[in-house]
Order: C-alpha cells, then sequence, then structure tokens
C-alpha cells in the first residue's frame, strides 16, 4: 500500500464493530503519542478511555518501547512448557508484590479473556482436587463483561454478547442481578450507599442450588464495559461473607481495575476485601502487547502441587504464556509505574475527573454520572425511537473536537490516561459539554 493505492478494507471482519457503518466511514490511526492518537486524516484526538482500559501510561512511552526493542533482538519466543525465560519469573514476582496478599501465584495468559477462563478452571480444579468434584457451578453477575471466551461470556452478563451463542453456554451456570438502580443512585460521587442487599441473593441461590454444587462467583470489584457501575457500599464485603460460609471461591475480574486504575494496585486494596483468584490483563503491559493472567491464593497453588513432582499439575496453558515480549512490556510497565508514581498520580485525578465530570449535571440530555477511581461514566437519556444514536453521535463529533470517546448503548465511559494533567481532564470536560450542547 502507498499513497496512490486507496486501502483495500474488504477482508478486515473488525471485532466488536458495526462493520458496513464503519468501512463507509473509516477511521484509521496513524500514530500514537502520549496521552493523544493522531488520525489517518490528520485529526489529533486526547485519548479519554486509554485505548480500551489499557494504556495508562500513553502510547509509545520509551521506556516501553526501548525494553520490547532488546528484548525482541535478545530473545524473540521461547517455548513455555517445561521451559521459560527469566523475564517471565521477574514479572511473576513484580505482579506478586502489587497483588493483595496472600495472593501470590502467578498463571499467565494472553488476553483477558483467556485469563477468566483460565480463572474458571482453576477454580473447578481446586474443587476437584479438594475431593468436592460436585461443585461445578459458576456464579456471574447480571452486566458483568468477563470477555469472549466460552467461560467469560458464560458467567458475562451482557446479553447482546450472549444471546446469538445460547446452545454453547455452560449450563450450570447462575447470575447475580446487578447492582445499578438509578431510582437509588442517580448521580453518586464513588460507591453508592445503597445496595449492599443485593449480595444476599448469593444466599438465595445458594438455598436453592446448595452450596455443595457451587464452584466460585465471578464479579468486576466495579464494572467497567457495563458504563462504571460502582459497588454499592458492604456489598463486596457481604459477598465475600457468603462465599466463606459456604467454601465457595470468589473471583475478582480486574482486567479492568488492577494496576492502578481505580487508585490502587487493584480493587481488591482499594475496596478492602480480598478474593481467592484475581483475574488480570490490559494495563499489566500498557496494552502495547497482549497480555493477561491470573494471580491465586498461595492455598489455591499449594492445592495443586501434590501428586509426584514430575507431573504436570494443571492441563492448561497456552502458546504463548509467558511470551518474552508480553514480560518486556510488562516488567517496563511496573517499572515506570513504579518509579513516576503513577498509581498515586491516579489517585490524585481522581477527584479532578470527579469534580468536572458531575459539573455536567444540568446539561442536555445527561440522566446519570457516577465515578470511581480515575474513571466515570455519562449516561445520556436515550433519543426517543433511536437508543444509542446520542451517544454514538457524540462519539464521531468527538473526534472533530479533539476527544476519543467510547461509548455503549447511550453511555459514555471515561478514563484518560495516569499521565494526563488536570487541564487535559478539565479540556476533555469541556469538550464533551460543548458536544452536549449541540446535540439533538
Ligand atoms: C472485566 C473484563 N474482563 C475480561 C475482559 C476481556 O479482555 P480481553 O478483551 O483482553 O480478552 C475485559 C475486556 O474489556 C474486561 O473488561
Amino acid at each position: 500500500m502507498n499513497a496512490t493505492t486507496p486501502l483495500d478494507l474488504s477482508s478486515y471482519w473488525m471485532p466488536f464493530t458495526h462493520n458496513r457503518y464503519f468501512k463507509q466511514r473509516p477511521k484509521l490511526v496513524a500514530s500514537g503519542r502520549g496521552s493523544y492518537l493522531t488520525l489517518t486524516d490528520g485529526r489529533r484526538v486526547f485519548d479519554c478511555l486509554s485505548g480500551l482500559w489499557c494504556t495508562p501510561m500513553g502510547h509509545c512511552a520509551p521506556q516501553i518501547v526501548q525494553a520490547i526493542q532488546e528484548q525482541v533482538a535478545g530473545l524473540d519466543y521461547t517455548p513455555g512448557f517445561q521451559l521459560s525465560h527469566p523475564g517471565a519469573f521477574e514479572l511473576a514476582t513484580r505482579i506478586a508484590e502489587l497483588a493483595p496478599a496472600p495472593l501470590n501465584r502467578v498463571f499467565f495468559a494472553n488476553s483477558g479473556s483467556e485469563a477468566v477462563d483460565t480463572a474458571l478452571k482453576i477454580a473447578i480444579g481446586y474443587h476437584r482436587l479438594r475431593g468436592e468434584a460436585s461443585r461445578t457451578r459458576l456464579i456471574g453477575r447480571e452486566r458483568g463483561y468477563h470477555g469472549v471466551g466460552l467461560g467469560g461470556t458464560s458467567v458475562g452478563g451482557i446479553s447482546p454478547n450472549r444471546k446469538m451463542f445460547a446452545p454453547l453456554m455452560i449450563s450450570n451456570v447462575d447470575h447475580l442481578p446487578h447492582t445499578h438502580n438509578l431510582a437509588h443512585m442517580q448521580f453518586t460521587r464513588g460507591q453508592p450507599a445503597w445496595g449492599a442487599h443485593l449480595a444476599d441473593e448469593l444466599e438465595r441461590i445458594v438455598a436453592l442450588h446448595d452450596a455443595s454444587t457451587i464452584a466460585a462467583v465471578i464479579v468486576e470489584p466495579m464494572q467497567g464495559s457495563a458504563g462504571v457501575i460502582v459497588p454499592p457500599k458492604g456489598y463486596l464485603q457481604r459477598l465475600r461473607e457468603i462465599c466463606d460460609r459456604h467454601g465457595i471461591l470468589l473471583i475478582f475480574d480486574e482486567v479492568i481495575t488492577g494496576f492502578g486504575r481505580v487508585g490502587a494496585n487493584f480493587g481488591s486494596q482499594r475496596l478492602g476485601v480480598t478474593p481467592d483468584l484475581i483475574c488480570f490483563a490490559k494495563a499489566v503491559t500498557n496494552g502495547v502487547v497482549p497480555f493477561g493472567g491470573v494471580i491465586a491464593k498461595q492455598s489455591v497453588y499449594d492445592t495443586f502441587m501434590t501428586g509426584p513432582a514430575h507431573a504436570i499439575e494443571l492441563f492448561h496453558g497456552y502458546t504463548y504464556s509467558g511470551h518474552p515480549l508480553a514480560c518486556a512490556a510488562g516488567n517496563a510497565t511496573l517499572k515506570l509505574m513504579q518509579e513516576t508514581g503513577a498509581i498515586k498520580r491516579a489517585a490524585m485525578l481522581e477527584p479532578v475527573l470527579e469534580h468536572a465530570m458531575h459539573s455536567l449535571r444540568e446539561e442536555p440530555h445527561v440522566n446519570d454520572i457516577r465515578n470511581f477511581g480515575l474513571a466515570a461514566a455519562l449516561e445520556l437519556k436515550p433519543r426517543d425511537g433511536q437508543p444509542g444514536m446520542r451517544a454514538m453521535e457524540m462519539f464521531e463529533r468527538g473526534l472533530d473536537a479533539g476527544i476519543l470517546l467510547r461509548f455503549t448503548g447511550d453511555t459514555l465511559a471515561v478514563a484518560p490516561p495516569f499521565i494526563s494533567t488536570e487541564d487535559e481532564i478539565e479540556l476533555m470536560v469541556a469538550r464533551i459539554r460543548e458536544l452536549l450542547r449541540e446535540l439533538k
């Protein structure tokens, strides 16, 4: 392809995209630097969601670029089964140090979806090894997003993601109700006071199926993809208590909340609840190389470490588990976060984002604003007969106004890079305000 040959858009089947609409109005990114992306038509936009929640340290951070360049020139790939390389162990150690104790054993995958399916398998295997093979039921939550693997789709609770594949869904799955209720929590700053009692639904599910059939509960500490649904105060504590009471593993899917997004290493620490397994991905490599994994409590790991020492303990893994480039990116990202105090910076910016976003409350079309950590959502009133169109127009017009917004349905989510300045956050919100005022 050169300047005189038009780009053929027909072959690429794009993910989670309206392919036919996109190909009539293509939007292609040429380059990224810091908190900004530049489109091929020259428009430069502030990256309001840090990519897809995954580039908190900004694009093309020189330290990460250099680490990958050095790695690829020295060791580009090694099998990860019965063999490894130093960078994988270094990264697992770094992640274990950031994780809440006693979670300190780290399994590597290549994405959030793989991390989730890995965690579900670990949960099932754990009970089986302990002589409780009847514990096979998995409990997710309405509106939860746990990626697109068959396990993650089954425990997920976003119906368009599930309905086409209904025959493939794992049958032994139940869902907790979601916690979003505008009548009780509209325009709440931070955690809503209402809703802890919704965790008690888990007791109802236990009573229905019996605890001896339930392996694990999986929830995002803060639901990200569904539009920043913040856990009510005390809700996760109650889930933890009920899981403990019935011997059920609690899995936090921290693919979005991990590595600083909520102003602490993990949502677990910010919210004061320790799960048995944590899924992570996204920010761990600053989105530069696909990566993800699961952090397990030592007791979960130890349960697998029985039998003869020469036998494989977990028949699970990926060709690219612990890929040298991903590990180089992960080590460089976590080192950079530590050296620059990035997670403290995210915490420091939280009130700036909160104040700016909630100042939009009286603007036209605004139905709700919510925020937690360095993340916020703006829910729009749907246009009559055209749900989702207002948010889509905000996205399209935002590109001309210098901001890249992300929308699902009528909700816009923002989660700016940790390297953003206060002025950039204010400017982002000022531009959203202008767009809201122009919107029909
Ligand atoms: C909470 C959560 N889990 C899992 C995933 C899936 O991650 P991936 O797209 O890397 O497979 C996502 C992606 O947004 C997510 O937000």
